[in-house]
């Protein structure tokens, strides 16, 4: 029989992202938490790109800088410690409507308060906001759980968004996406 080898679904998020990444272009991490993402991104547009990233913990912001310091990515990154739905006024002119790839990676930041979670409402605008920013080709990728408290409504929240942006003519796929289990999926969109 063959052996299957489970793939993280962080880590499939980033495989979805390095597909239209390239040296040189812009990318959003709206949730920085432990900076994983950050400096995934950070390393994929090499040293003529640029990455945003937010958190509004003050310790995720701490963790994500002492990650990108270690990894030498520091000079290619903003971190902004406020909330991924204030993303419009966060960015530079220069950089708007030129981003790449925004990375969502929803829920709590693991080992640290667990009340402090992405909320469905400001998560809602953020999207909207990202997908507004995004060139034409770039993509929207949002990892969704369901098992924790509140889990359930974001997920929905989530999955109402992907309805809109078909609607406007982007490109949408679900991966993994079961509504009625306790289990992440992750949505991508695409802009037309
Ligand atoms: C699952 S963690 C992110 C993991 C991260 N991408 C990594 O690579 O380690 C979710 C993060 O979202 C953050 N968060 C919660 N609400 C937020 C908001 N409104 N804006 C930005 N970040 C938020 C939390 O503080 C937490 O650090």
């Amino acid at each position: 029989m063959a052996t299957v080898i489970p793939i993280r679904v962080t880590e499939r998020a980033q495989a979805l992202a390095s597909e239209v990444l390239n040296i040189g272009d812009l990318a959003i991490d709206a949730t920085a938490g432990k900076g994983r993402d950050t400096a995934f991104l950070a390393k994929s547009v090499g040293a003529t790109g640029w990455v945003h990233s937010f958190d509004i913990q003050p310790e995720a912001i701490n963790s994500t800088r002492n990650l990108l310091e270690a990894s030498g990515l520091i000079d290619r990154v903003t971190l902004h410690e406020r909330s991924h739905a204030e993303l419009t006024e966060a960015l530079p002119e220069s950089h708007r409507g030129k981003i790449s790839v925004a990375l969502f990676n929803l829920g709590y930041l693991p080992g640290s308060d667990q009340k402090i979670i992405t909320q469905p409402e400001s998560t809602a605008i953020a999207l909207q906001s990202a997908l507004a920013e995004l060139k034409s080709g770039g993509r929207l990728i949002c990892v969704a759980y369901t098992g924790h408290p509140g889990g359930k409504e974001e997920s929905d929240v989530v999955d109402k968004f992907a309805e809109s942006a078909e609607k406007a003519g982007n490109t949408v796929e679900k991966v993994g996406y079961a509504p009625y289990q306790p289990k992440p999926w992750i949505l991508v969109v695409s802009r037309r």
